[in-house]
């Protein structure tokens, strides 16, 4: 219903155009499409606002507030999830073991027996029921020119792109790297991806050819699915030319298909082939490859607090039956509803929240291809309008921008089919969260602050699902998901049971989400997550439980900074920075900003001769880090030091470096453990000294 009024809305109830992309797999079933394809019917099955979770208080009808169906969900794992994955996926072949695990070795096997496909799951079963309701709303960057895919049509390109890549001789279990704009293509190549089998690795389209061809490299990747270019806030992004950069440094890759986007003209080499002319040719049957419970379903690549990022890996069906249903508890979503979550596909809550968790629900989900101020700072609540939106999922960071603009730019928009707003990514803080809960959602909706990380898949913490009227606070994610025990370790190593306390976040429980290990390095997944606190996942965020034992983030606990919501090591924008000549030594730490949460601000020792000007150097670097890994992870700040606070034995003490980039040199503490006390007050000068 909502759907069809924003439809009417957009097309003043004229007979619309759908699916039209230019030249995205044109087909003569298209042309005949109706207006019929718009008005998605609701079908009652997997509605479930009367009882929380029915698969289990069917069987247990005492269960029916989410406090006792968490306990149930912490004490008996394998009734829970055994129940929820028989009714919420369809499988191939049926699993007779729920979870088997080994925390010491880090090995979780979640329905090992089971066989399903994941396109099946997000797509066939959802084609052969509602064939017409609309699967994607395509937000293109220009406002105003919004497609909708159906599920029908959705099903006809990923068999249209598995084909092509089978046929080209991508097999079961190679690796993909896909390198998009937020579009239809990059679902249905992401989807053609589990068809197969083939295990996809998206890239966020902002990282560097640098950062493309590491990621291609350390995964082993012989394809490449690229477009001609992009266009976001109405700038043009050469993504085919990144690619090409990016393969002449990989002998890897065989192949890079190329789709179209705007339909410029690009550079087409012998590897490239145009994936609209193949994809125009092949059959839209492709059969789905049977796949086993535990086969790769994706990489995907985040940064840690040292080395290179890692390839975090994610399985078949725990994966998709953990986004899944967090993406229908956490938010309340129920047929009909129109799922906008505005992030990136390229990071972890475009995939769970975009593609895997809503259409494995058989939602409509919103691409947007656009950004926060683009045309204007009304985007956002302009294509809430337009499109009839239920829910909407972004950022803080693009609510602390927003927010600087007059509230008419949220007013002169009709809100009103808004019911659940959502953040994720970093702390939602108070004058942001008032900002969200009040004005855009005029205090009516349901506000979740969601905590979770690439590795754990989905939602971990967030205020719903709970009992209904259940309180939510301002500024925090509160309560733990289904089958989460959120526990807080003490500086000792042991879990602390007591409430008002801050602590080490870590997770006592086995949930299906949780990343199976680091490619090709099994070792550095149990160093980073597991081995701090034996017996638990640690999260590498520390936390605070209140006296009412509701949990708030406090910040990393590593090395790891959060800018504009994207994570960033600070070790890969120090090795990016020591690569140039001049520079002998440097020191990248994150500081509060206003809108982008965190800010990188790098201190740096020069060489003794150089030929060039500060400045000079500086500029430089900008070019350097945008180079080798993104505009986002280029310093703020560049201050040139005599000497780094170093301890006797060499290492720099980063602590007393946070201290003086935040402003607050009062605060250093003891440092005469320093090898040589003298440089903190030169650089707290030099600080001071900054315009
Ligand atoms: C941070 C994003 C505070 C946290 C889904 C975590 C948050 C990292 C929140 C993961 C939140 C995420 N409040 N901090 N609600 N959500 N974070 O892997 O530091 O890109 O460890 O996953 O973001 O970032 P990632």
């Amino acid at each position: 219903r909502l759907l069809s009024k924003a439809l009417q809305q957009a097309g003043g109830g004229a007979p619309r155009r759908l699916y039209c992309t230019k030249g995205f797999f044109k087909s003569p079933h298209r042309a005949a499409t109706t207006s019929s394809a718009t008005s998605p019917k609701f079908d009652g099955t997997s509605d479930i606002t009367s009882t929380p979770i029915p698969e289990i208080t069917d069987a247990y009808p005492d269960l029916l507030t989410h406090r006792s169906i968490h306990q149930f969900s912490l004490e008996q794992p394998d009734e829970f999830w055994g129940r929820l994955a028989k009714s919420r996926l369809e499988w191939q072949e049926e699993f007779s073991t729920v979870t088997d695990h080994d925390f010491k070795n880090s090995h979780f096997r979640w329905f090992p027996e089971g066989k399903l496909n994941v396109s099946v799951n997000c797509v066939d079963r959802h084609a052969r029921r509602h064939p017409d309701r609309v699967a994607l709303i395509w937000e293109k960057d220009e406002p105003g020119q919004q497609e909708y895919v159906t599920y029908k049509q959705l099903q006809d390109d990923v068999c249209r792109v598995a084909n092509v890549l089978r046929d080209s001789g991508v097999k079961k279990g190679d690796r993909v790297a896909l390198y998009l704009p937020v579009s239809p293509l990059a679902v249905a190549s992401m989807l053609a991806c589990t068809r197969i089998g083939a295990i996809h690795s998206v890239v966020f389209a902002g990282f560097s050819a640098e950062a493309l061809a590491s990621r291609i490299k350390d995964a082993g990747a012989e394809t490449v699915i690229t477009a001609d270019q992009a266009v976001r806030g109405g700038k043009v992004i050469e993504l085919k030319k990144v690619v090409d950069e990016a393969v002449a440094k990989c002998s890897s890759i065989k192949r890079v298909f190329v789709g179209m986007r705007t339909g410029a003209k690009v550079n087409m080499g012998p590897k490239d082939i145009s994936l609209d002319e193949a994809a125009s040719r092949a059959s839209t049957q492709c059969s789905p490859s049977v796949q086993g419970a535990e086969d790769l379903l994706f990489l995907l690549y985040t940064s840690g607090s040292t080395g290179s990022p890692k390839g975090v890996v994610h399985s078949t069906a725990g994966y998709l039956l953990y986004a899944a249903v967090t993406h229908k508890h956490a938010f309340d979503y129920r047929d009909g509803d129109v799922f906008g979550c505005v992030a990136d596909i390229g990071w972890i809550t475009g995939h769970s929240y975009v593609v895997y968790g809503p259409l494995a629900n058989g939602a409509t989900t919103v691409l947007f291809e656009s950004t926060p101020t683009y045309p204007n700072p009304g985007r956002y609540w302009d294509t809430v309008s337009r499109l009839g939106i239920t829910h909407f999922y972004c950022a803080p960071t693009a609510l602390r921008l927003l927010l600087r603009y007059e509230d008419e730019w949220v007013q002169r928009y009709d809100r009103s089919s808004l019911r659940v707003l959502g953040s994720v990514g970093e702390p939602l803080n108070h004058e942001a969260w008032h900002w969200f809960n009040d004005l855009v959602g005029e205090k009516r909706c349901d506000l979740v602050d969601t905590w979770w990380q690439t590795e754990t898949g989905g939602i971990m913490l967030s205020p719903r699902p709970s009992s209904p009227g259940a309180p939510i606070l301002p500024g925090m994610p509160m309560r733990p998901m289904f089958g989460m025990r959120p526990v807080l370790c003490g500086t000792d190593g042991k879990e602390i049971p007591e409430n008002g306390v801050d602590g080490a976040l870590c997770v006592g429980s086995v949930w299906p989400g949780i990343a199976r290990t680091v490619y090709g390095d099994h070792k550095r997944y149990i160093d980073t997550y597991m081995a701090p606190y034996p017996g638990y996942y640690f999260s590498g965020d520390g936390a605070h439980r209140d006296k009412d034992g509701h949990y708030h983030i406090t910040g990393r606990m590593d090395d790891v900074i959060n800018v504009t919501g994207h994570r960033l090591g600070t070790a890969e924008v120090e090795d990016a920075i020591t690569e140039h000549e001049e520079v002998a030594e440097v020191a990248v730490v994150g500081y509060p900003h206003d809108v982008k949460g965190e800010g990188v601000f790098a201190f740096m020792v020069l060489k003794e001769e150089t030929h060039s000007t500060n400045e000079e150097i500086t500029a430089d670097l900008k070019k350097l880090v945008r180079s080798q890994i993104a505009g986002y992870a280029v310093p703020d700040v560049f201050l040139v030091c005599s000497g780094l606070p170093k301890t006797r034995s060499g290492k720099i003490m980063r602590r007393i470096l946070r201290k003086i980039a935040s402003g607050k040199p009062e605060e250093l503490g003891d440092i005469s453990t320093l090898a040589d006390p003298s440089v903190v007050e030169a650089i707290v000068n030099a600080h001071a000294a900054l315009p």
